[in-house]
């Protein structure tokens, strides 16, 4: 079902402005541990390149991402620290520079939890956000049981991770989670737009004033992460989990009424 196609993530470096594009559109973005550990590398490039000032996230116009690749997660579970998803979740955590989305279409699961980690978001009107952890027998991740409680307030949090119902862009941005909606043609070369801009600003100063705001917190979401990241490697080996991914793939609904 995965493939390790290096072709469905792209990365271009222009103007100072490095853009890590999802392309796996025949599985909707979904994302394989390959993907991770290209997004992580990158990342990884973009830290240490003084060339590269700020990063963009982006999917297509109809679709961001639809969270991890289900074959993946059965076949080649994610094994602790060393996994490329979570190189990549502390990759982005502990990212000293502006880290900007563009988001159009489903944003699923990870799709959803790695715009805690961006400073700027801009979604498309046709943003779908979801975190069907519990629908999927798992918990939630990316440090995303502490950031979506104090972003949106705990009764909202509540909703969206235990209901794991999707919600829309208008909502998004009324939480918090994006900063501004736009027509979805219009996201991708907005963002862009916002990112040249930064990009011409001092990055010592960039970098200051983002590791002053994020300092307070940087080591209860790394801690936070590795606490969820244990708990989910061990749900997605149990019956939950293995009876949702089953249900995903034979295009019927899960049935819990036993475990
Ligand atoms: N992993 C693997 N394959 C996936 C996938 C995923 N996370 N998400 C979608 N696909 C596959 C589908 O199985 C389908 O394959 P097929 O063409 O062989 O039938 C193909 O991508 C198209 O998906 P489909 O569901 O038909 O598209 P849609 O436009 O109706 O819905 C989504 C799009 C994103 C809403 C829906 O695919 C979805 O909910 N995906 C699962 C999300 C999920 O639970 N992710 C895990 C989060 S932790």
């Amino acid at each position: 079902m995965s493939t390790d196609n290096s072709n469905d993530i792209l990365v271009h470096a222009e103007g100072g402005v490095m853009t890590i594009t999802l392309n796996r559109l025949s599985r909707k973005n979904s994302i394989t541990s390959a993907m991770y550990a290209l997004m992580r590398d990158a990342i990884a490039r973009a830290r240490d390149d003084a060339a590269i000032r700020v990063v963009v996230f982006q999917g297509h116009e109809t679709v961001f991402c639809a969270g991890n690749d289900i074959g993946d997660f059965q076949n080649a579970p994610p094994a602790g620290e060393e996994s490329p998803v979570f190189g990549f979740l502390s990759g982005i955590a502990t990212f000293p520079k502006p880290l900007l989305a563009s988001v159009c279409g489903p944003a699923v699961g990870i799709g959803t939890t790695m715009l805690l980690h961006c400073d700027l978001v801009y979604a498309g009107d046709n943003a779908a956000f979801s975190l069907p952890f519990v629908n999927l027998g798992l918990c939630p991740e990316a440090a995303s049981s502490l950031l979506i409680p104090q972003m949106f307030g705990y009764h909202r949090a509540a909703e969206a991770l235990l209901l794991g119902e999707p919600f829309m862009a208008e909502a998004a941005l009324e939480v918090g989670l994006v900063n501004r909606v736009l027509p979805p043609t219009e996201a991708s070369n907005y963002a862009q737009s916002i990112a040249r801009k930064l990009a011409a600003k001092p990055i010592s100063s960039l970098v200051e004033t983002k590791r002053l705001m994020k300092q307070g917190q940087q080591q209860a979401v790394l801690q936070q992460m590795v606490e969820e990241g244990a708990s989910f490697g061990r749900m997605l080996r149990e019956p939950a989990a293995k009876e949702a991914f089953t249900a995903f793939m034979e295009k019927r609904r899960p049935d819990f009424s036993r475990i």
